[in-house]
């Protein structure tokens, strides 16, 4: 068996015989399989797919109660033959006859082959502006958190092959909708393309997005840091960052009160001192996987640059807080804090250590 494909369902009668004649003709000359993955769908998904396994070799996995796209794929792969897995929707939002190009791209070398929206002539078909920018909001948080996905223009995509040897089964611990961001965490991929192709418009039944997905997208990046040790990672970073107030307090005791300076210059001078060892300690404590990021001298230049940028950040707010809305000092003190800490964390993870 060359190429499985794993065909999640949830109503989608009205597409599923053309959908397999389309890839039927897509895979011509590979010996290939179609999973599909049926949760209990009322419209009679499942019989339509043993009616069709007569023609086309296609096996169906039915599940009792809906569990979910992103589980779906992932009950599939246990069952699938293929040396290659793809993925992809039922409703013939993505296109078939785009499957053929991902198995080029692997047979030229890729281990992954994406189908995306945004590169070169991608695109969606008639979205609105809102669902644009929630699509690319989430994107946008994908590539902020997990940077399994950074080098990804299309993280959220629903439509990709790849390699089985490059991922463990029992890796794959899914929430919701987005199987990629699983595949991209727990694959082991040399070689990863995109391949641009137009989310078609939606011409039979109804999507299953709601706002439930919404929410389980937010569970799944959270899950995902939880198990990749990024959340780990944050934690040591805060608790380094807590090391820096320590240092930033004592020495402008000291020299303060020891060394007879003027408390602003004691201020400047532990400011520096503690940026310089919060740097030392993120960078063999927090990132020690990332040092070969750049040399020493970029990093510490640009851990200096993110950490006064946060320190004019955490005055702004502070003074717009207590001054412009009225809230007691100290707590507005706390909000700057809580931003600013992750303004350091997210731009050192992105731009110093990256
Ligand atoms: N088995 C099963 N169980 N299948 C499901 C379930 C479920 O709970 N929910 C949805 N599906 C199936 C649908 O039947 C369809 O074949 C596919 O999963 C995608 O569902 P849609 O509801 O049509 O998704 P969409 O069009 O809103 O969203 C798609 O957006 C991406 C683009 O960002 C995603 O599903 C991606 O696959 C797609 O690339
Ligand atoms: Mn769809």
């Amino acid at each position: 068996m060359d190429i499985s494909i794993i065909v999640p369902t949830y109503n989608e009668k009205d597409s599923l015989s053309q959908l397999v004649e389309e890839l039927h003709r897509a895979l011509s000359g590979h010996s290939y399989e179609i999973i599909v993955v049926d949760d209990s769908s009322s419209d009679g998904t499942a019989e339509l797919a043993l009616a069709l396994s007569q023609k086309y070799p296609v096996k169906l996995i039915s599940r009792k109660n809906k569990r979910g796209l992103a589980s779906a794929v992932v009950d599939g792969l246990e069952q699938a033959q293929g040396k290659l897995i793809g993925v992809m929707d039922a409703d013939l939002q993505h296109p078939p006859e785009v499957m053929s190009g991902l198995v080029r791209e692997i047979e030229a070398g890729a281990d992954l082959a994406i189908a995306s929206r945004h590169v070169e002539t991608g695109g969606s078909e008639g979205w609105s502006l809102t669902r644009r920018a929630v699509s690319r909001g989430a994107i946008f948080l994908a590539h902020l958190f997990l940077p399994s996905t950074r080098s990804i223009r299309d993280p959220m995509s629903g439509f990709f092959l790849f390699r089985r040897e490059a991922v463990r089964r029992a890796d794959l611990r899914p929430i919701g909708y987005k199987i990629l961001l699983e595949v991209l965490n727990a694959g082991q991929f040399q070689k990863t393309v995109e391949v641009p192709y137009t989310f078609r418009a939606r011409s039979r039944g109804e999507s299953k997005l709601r706002l439930r997905q919404q929410a389980d997208y937010l569970a799944h990046i959270y899950s995902l840091m939880r198990r990749n040790g990024e959340l780990l990672r944050f934690a040591k970073f805060c608790l380094v960052g807590l090391s820096g107030v320590v240092v930033n307090m004592g020495l402008l005791w000291l020299l303060t009160e020891f060394a007879g300076l003027f408390y602003l210059a004691s201020a400047a001078i532990s400011i520096e001192t503690s940026i310089i060892t919060n740097f030392t300690l993120d960078d063999y404590f927090t990132f020690p996987d990332r040092r070969r990021a750049g040399h020493f001298r970029t990093r510490i230049l640009k851990f200096n640059a993110v950490s006064l940028a946060g320190l004019t950040i955490n005055l702004g707010i502070l003074w717009l807080l207590t001054s412009v809305f009225g809230i007691y000092y100290l707590l507005s003190n706390i909000v700057g804090i809580a931003v600013v800490t992750l303004w350091n964390y997210l731009l050192n993870s992105w731009w110093t250590w990256k």
